[in-house]
C-alpha cells in the first residue's frame, strides 16, 4: 500500500517535470498553418518548402504599448500568434510597458515558467508559492535585473518610479496563456454564483455584486 502511493507519488512528480514546458520538436521546425482546419496539440505544421524568413520574425517590439487603462500597464504579446514559426518550439516573449505606479495585475501563465528583465525604470515584482504557505517572494528590480515567476504561480509586477518602466519578458511556452486572477474570479461568462464567491472571499454579497460588476 504504503510503496504503491509512493511509487504514484514519483509518477504523478515525473508527470509535472516532463510538463514543465512544451513538447519538444521532432523536426526542425513546425510553421503553424494558419489555413489548416486540423485541431492537433499546438497548430498544423506549413509545407516546409513553403516557409520563409518572415514566418520567424515580428517587427514592433521598440514602440510603447498604450497604458491608458484601469491598471495603467500594457503587455504586447510575441507568441506563436504573432509568429507561425514559434509553433512547437516551446519559447516567447512579450514586452511589459507600465504607467508610473501602473501594476500588471495578479496572474498566473498555466503553460509556461517566465524570465522577466527590465530595459528601463524599477519594478516591484512578486510571486506567490502554493498551499499551504502561500508565501509572497518579492523583490525591487532596477534595469537590468532579472527575475523568475515559476510555472502557474500568481505573480505580479509594479512600477514603484516616478517615470514610465519597460520590461521584456521571455516564457517557455510557445503559447502560455494568462489568467488574470480578478477578471477570471469576478468577470467571468456566465458569472460565478455569489453566493460561491462571498463564502470563498468571506466578503459581503454586495461587495462581491460590486466586483462582478467592474469585470
Ligand atoms: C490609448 O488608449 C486610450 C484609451 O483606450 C485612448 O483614448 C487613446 O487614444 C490611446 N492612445 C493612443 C496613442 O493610441
Amino acid at each position: 500500500m504504503a510503496s504503491s502511493i509512493l511509487f504514484f507519488g514519483f509518477l504523478a512528480l515525473s508527470f509535472i517535470h516532463a510538463l514543465a514546458s512544451d513538447p519538444g520538436s521532432l523536426q526542425d521546425f513546425c510553421v503553424a498553418d494558419e489555413t489548416s482546419n486540423v485541431i492537433v496539440n499546438g497548430l498544423a505544421c506549413k509545407d516546409p518548402e513553403m516557409v520563409q524568413a518572415d514566418d520567424f520574425s515580428f517587427s514592433g517590439l521598440h514602440l510603447a504599448g498604450n497604458t491608458s487603462n484601469a491598471v495603467g500597464s500594457r503587455v504586447t504579446t510575441v507568441n506563436v500568434a504573432q509568429i507561425p514559426g514559434l509553433n512547437t518550439l516551446g519559447i516567447s516573449l512579450v514586452r511589459i510597458d507600465y504607467a508610473p505606479w501602473g501594476i500588471n495585475p495578479p496572474h498566473t501563465h498555466p503553460r509556461g515558467t517566465e524570465i522577466l528583465t527590465v530595459i528601463e525604470g524599477s519594478l516591484e515584482v512578486g510571486f506567490v508559492t502554493s498551499n499551504p504557505e502561500n508565501r509572497l517572494i518579492t523583490k525591487v528590480l532596477q534595469k537590468g535585473d532579472v527575475f523568475v515567476f515559476p510555472i502557474g504561480l500568481v505573480h505580479f509586477q509594479r512600477s514603484v518610479g516616478n517615470g514610465n518602466a519597460v520590461a521584456i519578458a521571455a516564457l517557455s511556452s510557445q503559447n502560455p496563456g494568462v489568467i488574470t486572477i480578478a477578471n477570471a474570479v469576478f468577470g467571468s461568462t456566465p458569472e460565478i454564483p455569489s453566493d460561491i464567491l462571498v463564502k470563498a472571499f468571506q466578503l459581503d454579497k454586495n461587495v462581491v455584486n460590486y466586483l462582478q460588476s467592474k469585470f
